[in-house]
């Protein structure tokens, strides 16, 4: 056979094979965790032993959410949290889905022009620093509502290696210590949180140092003996409200009395055969998720290659797309009509589809809707039990440290969730993204978020738990990971761990990760008109931890099976940890 038929025959079978198997992608990785009756994975290792016991005691999936929960509000302060909010995702061993939505609610005094000046314009750092920048915090509440409808464990029983932790304290390794050095700036400017966090010389916590939180651990000890009243009618509500009097803050003790937890339908969408379950708004994420999935779903993803010109162009163009939608049309569903519907449906992805062209980049500019004008420190983490049940929870302060305040008292970091609110139309905000009328400041509302707790199965098993902070990157952090797995056929590690892009409508720029991309792809991206960036600021680009069931990839799980769980916690993350048993 002569050499171009040879070529032509064998990139036929390429072809062909493409089509059914992803590629292995051989990446240099660490091989994800393996286990046979559950994992947890998170940020911080001392939080991922708490779940392990719990599920090692007999506990599920959701106790040991609430548990871990709990945890991280002590070992890993700078997003882990009871001050904040955040989404959990449960899929249940019979294959029943729900979501619970315990984010921050706005102050029922919050106005909408709160964070501008009498000209209109924004004031830097109103809707950031301190406590006008704080939502009510909804974790207790939606601990216990998991708890007490799906956990199986006492609260107590739950709460305790949390409160041993803050008491007893823990010693600080280096990936502890990076986060403490960055923030305690900040931490300097509140003398509660500056006394929890940082030496009495006013330097950062250091490696070997051991983190003693006497007020937060008498705080857990509360809510484990009152339940959540002692957070939102009891004595913790008094000292945060009354620190927010004190220090320019808006929020009353009616705020915390009326606080809420909402049960939603999580958002659904079909990629390839996977069956993909995500968040709702007042989140954008799973909506955002499974629109870009939708519009990739008609590109041959596999055959292109992961890192390809193409392929990345057709990411792109699809997230520009989604982006323009969540930006301008998504808000707290209590308050706008959503069309979620709408948006996750694959007769509109078609539609999209027809509009990218497959030569040359998009214009952000003129995908304007007419009349129109998010930040750095979140966590995720992902568990499976023995039954099969699977958790995914998502939850924030925002920004790194939040508010960077403690309310007197009682060692809680307080969030700045306000800030995701659009608090100006049209001008970006901590995570540069601009936003419109539907995500408008109102009392008692809950500001949009990205935050996409999201959980995978195929043929009606468990097959992926997955999620990462990052701010407006979350949603394409996750759809990476994604992608990677299921198109690009790589191991769960290898896929949280690959570069990665981003593009989110305004600014018009395609961010990457350094070495996301070669020279070769940027100078073909380039040709097509779309501007790159590489972007080095590695704290934004998210830490994701997910959980891959049957095998370590794909190609495992079809040549016969794996390990029953496979966990992997992001390399970018320096303490976290994927437990198994
Ligand atoms: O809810 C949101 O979308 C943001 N508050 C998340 C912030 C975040 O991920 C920061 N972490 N890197």
């Amino acid at each position: 056979m002569k050499t171009s038929n040879l070529k032509r025959l064998s990139f036929a079978l390429l072809l062909a094979f493409s089509a059914v198997l992803p590629h292995p992608a051989w990446a240099a990785s660490p091989a994800p965790v393996k286990a046979e009756h559950g994992m947890v994975v998170t940020a911080q290792h001392l939080a991922s032993d708490v779940g392990l016991e719990v599920l090692k005691k007999g506990g599920n999936a959701v106790d040991a959410a609430v548990a871990v929960g709990y945890a991280l509000a002590v070992v890993y302060p700078t997003a882990g949290n009871i001050g904040g909010g955040g989404f959990m995702t449960i899929r249940f061993k019979d294959g029943k889905s729900t979501f619970l939505d315990f984010r921050e609610r706005a102050p029922l005094a919050a106005t909408k022009a709160m964070y501008l000046d009498d000209h209109g314009n924004l004031v830097k750092g109103r809707s950031t620093d301190g406590y006008l920048a704080v939502g009510v915090p909804g974790p207790v509440a939606g601990f216990e509502f998991a708890r007490s409808r799906y956990g199986t464990r006492p609260l107590k029983e739950l709460i305790e290696p949390a409160v041993k932790l803050a008491r007893e304290g823990f010693v600080l390794q280096q990936g502890d210590a990076d986060v403490f050095e960055r923030a305690a700036e900040r931490l300097a400017k509140d003398a509660a949180a500056a006394a929890i966090f940082l030496t009495p010389e006013g330097k950062p916590r250091a490696v070997g140092d051991r983190l003693v939180q006497t007020d937060l651990a008498a705080s857990l000890s509360r809510i484990a003996e009152e339940g959540p009243d002692a957070f939102y009618t009891g004595a913790i509500a008094d000292l945060i409200v009354k620190a927010s009097a004190e220090k320019g803050g808006i929020l009353s003790k009616q705020d915390f009395e009326q606080y809420r937890v909402r049960e939603l339908e999580p958002v659904k969408c079909n990629y390839r055969g996977y069956e993909v379950v995500s968040s709702p708004p007042p989140s954008s994420g799973g909506v955002i998720i499974c629109e870009i999935l939708n519009i990739l779903e008609g590109y041959p993803l596999p055959y292109l290659g992961y890192g390809s010109a193409e392929t990345v162009h057709a990411m792109v163009e699809a997230m520009r797309h989604a982006y323009v939608d969540r930006n301008t049309a998504l808000g707290d569903p209590d308050f706008v009509e959503n069309p979620v519907a709408k948006f996750t449906n694959k007769a509109y992805a078609e539609e999209i589809r027809k509009k990218i062209d497959p030569f040359k980049a998009g214009v952000s500019e003129l995908l304007k809707p007419a009349g129109f004008g998010e930040s750095s420190e979140t966590t995720h983490y992902s568990i499976v039990d023995d039954e099969g049940n699977a958790v995914a929870v998502t939850y924030t302060l925002n920004g790194s440290f939040g508010a960077g305040v403690v309310a007197p008292g009682t060692g809680i970091l307080l969030n700045n969730e306000m800030d995701d609110f659009t608090a100006k139309p049209g001008a970006p905000n901590l995570y540069g993204l601009v936003q419109g009328e539907a995500n408008a400041i109102a009392p008692g509302k809950t500001p949009l978020s990205s935050m996409s707790p999201t959980i995978i199965s195929k043929n009606g098993e468990p097959f992926m738990v997955i999620g990462s902070p990052g701010g407006a990157r979350i949603i394409t952090i996750t759809l990476e990971a994604i992608l990677n797995v299921i198109d690009h056929g790589m191991n769960i590690q290898e896929a949280v761990d690959a570069p990665r892009i981003h593009h989110q409508w305004l600014p018009d720029k395609v961010f990457m990760e350094p070495y996301a991309l070669s020279p070769d792809t940027l100078k073909l991206l380039s040709a097509m008109g779309h501007d790159v960036e590489i972007d080095e600021n590695w704290t934004i680009w998210g830490q994701a931890t997910g959980i891959l069931v049957g095998g370590e990839s794909v190609s495992e799980i079809q040549a016969g099976g794996g390990a029953r769980y496979n966990g992997a916690v992001d390399s970018r993350i320096g303490a976290g940890a994927a437990r198994g048993y």
